[in-house]
């Protein structure tokens, strides 16, 4: 364990026996302090939205197909022309210092060791140069809390552009942070610095409160901000956050090149849609004109294959793998991806897909449990 400014950070470094990515959040409970466990486990307000992004997959079925003739189905995939073993990607998250001294650094190995896609916050405890180099060359996407102050933009984006990062997230559903009442109870306060706001004048974030972190956050975004960045670095920019399908089509009339469907995990409007149910209007809405990457209470491997049957590209999650982390650094960011690929291995083969491609085209029915 190493201790930073009274805070217990777990060193662990160990492969996780996993039954079943639900079952990690008690047991990572046990390690990480109460202060840091309910900033990464609540939602907002009752936590009603958090807890139907998991259940709404039990609103579409997947078709079992048994005599399609296939075996050994293949989860690898690709997007931007990037190839990865499985698609499966780790969600943009903040303060990973919560749960592991090594922080993002540990979760970039993990990743990438697994073949998978990872996201980068801004407000990370590691900086994006070292992230990235813990990657060792696999592809990254760093994720933008757009800020008042343009300046500080430009520097971030500059930073993940010398890194070499693949694409920018731009988050714009957190312009303020969400009513989350664990961080209330708790009085919570990061105890680790930020590694990207150390150099700025508003400080690093360190034995701040969420709500201070965020009023430095853009309140006010539009098209426009969209375009800006786009033409400022000349990468893709995926918007996230999106819910709608206006939403969608706003940001690719702005030239957004991909779409993240994604409600925070539940942690900032409360009382919003469950992610899953929003996700087949917008991928109607898309038709295909870009890519769309979904996240909000992914568990299973049947979760990946529905919301990839339901119109995305890539499927991501956050509080699995950072409790792999806590419970198992590097290694365990590693098993809780290879878990949940392997589920979907399984998932594939009952369902008589061999390729992502064609569980993109499989056919869900729908019937309210
Ligand atoms: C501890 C934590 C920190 C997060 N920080 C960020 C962040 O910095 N930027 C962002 O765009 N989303 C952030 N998110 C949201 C995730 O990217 C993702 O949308 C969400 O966690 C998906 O839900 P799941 O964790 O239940 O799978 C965070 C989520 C958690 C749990």
């Amino acid at each position: 364990m190493t201790i930073v400014n009274g805070y217990e950070q777990s060193d662990r470094e160990q492969k996780l026996d996993i039954l079943n990515l639900p079952s990690l959040e008690n047991a990572a409970k046990k390690i990480i302090p109460a202060g840091g466990f309910g900033y990464i486990s609540g939602g907002s307000e009752d936590n009603w939205t958090l807890g139907a992004n998991t259940s709404a997959f039990n609103h579409a079925q997947i078709v079992p197909k048994a005599l399609s003739n296939i075996e050994n189905p293949d989860t690898s995939t690709s997007i931007f022309g990037i190839d990865l073993k499985t698609p499966v990607m780790m969600a943009p998250a903040a303060a990973q210092g919560l749960a592991h001294s090594r922080g993002e650094v540990s979760t970039a190995e993990g990743v990438a060791a697994a073949g998978a896609l990872m996201a980068q916050s801004t407000y990370s405890s590691t900086s994006i140069a070292a992230t990235a180099a813990a990657a060792g060359g696999a592809p990254q996407f760093f994720q933008l809390y757009m800020s008042k102050d343009w300046d500080f933009n430009y520097a971030l984006l500059d930073e993940a552009k010398k890194a070499g990062v693949k694409a920018i997230i731009l988050t714009v559903d957190a312009t303020v942070d969400g009513y989350r009442e664990s961080d209330i109870i708790n009085d919570f306060q990061f105890p680790i610095p930020m590694a990207n706001l150390q150099k700025f004048a508003e400080g690093d974030g360190k034995g701040k409160g969420i709500g201070e972190i965020y009023a430095s956050a853009a309140q006010k975004i539009n098209e426009d901000d969209v375009r800006r960045i786009a033409e400022y670095t000349k990468l893709p920019v995926i918007v996230k956050g999106i819910q709608s399908p206006e939403d969608a089509l706003r940001a690719i009339g702005a030239g957004a090149a991909g779409i993240y469907v994604s409600n925070h995990g539940g942690r900032q409007l409360n009382g919003g849609p469950a992610s899953f149910d929003v996700l087949p209007a917008i991928a109607k809405a898309v038709n295909k004109r870009v890519p769309i990457i979904f996240d909000s209470g992914v568990r299973r491997g049947s979760h990946v294959f529905k919301a990839l049957a339901a119109g995305a590209d890539l499927v991501a999650f956050a509080r699995p793998a950072i409790y792999g982390l806590a419970l198992g650094g590097s290694q365990g960011v590693q098993s809780v991806f290879e878990h949940i690929t392997h589920e979907l291995t399984i998932t594939m083969q009952l369902a008589g897909t061999k390729t992502i491609a064609d569980v993109k085209q499989a056919p869900l029915t729908h019937f309210n449990y």
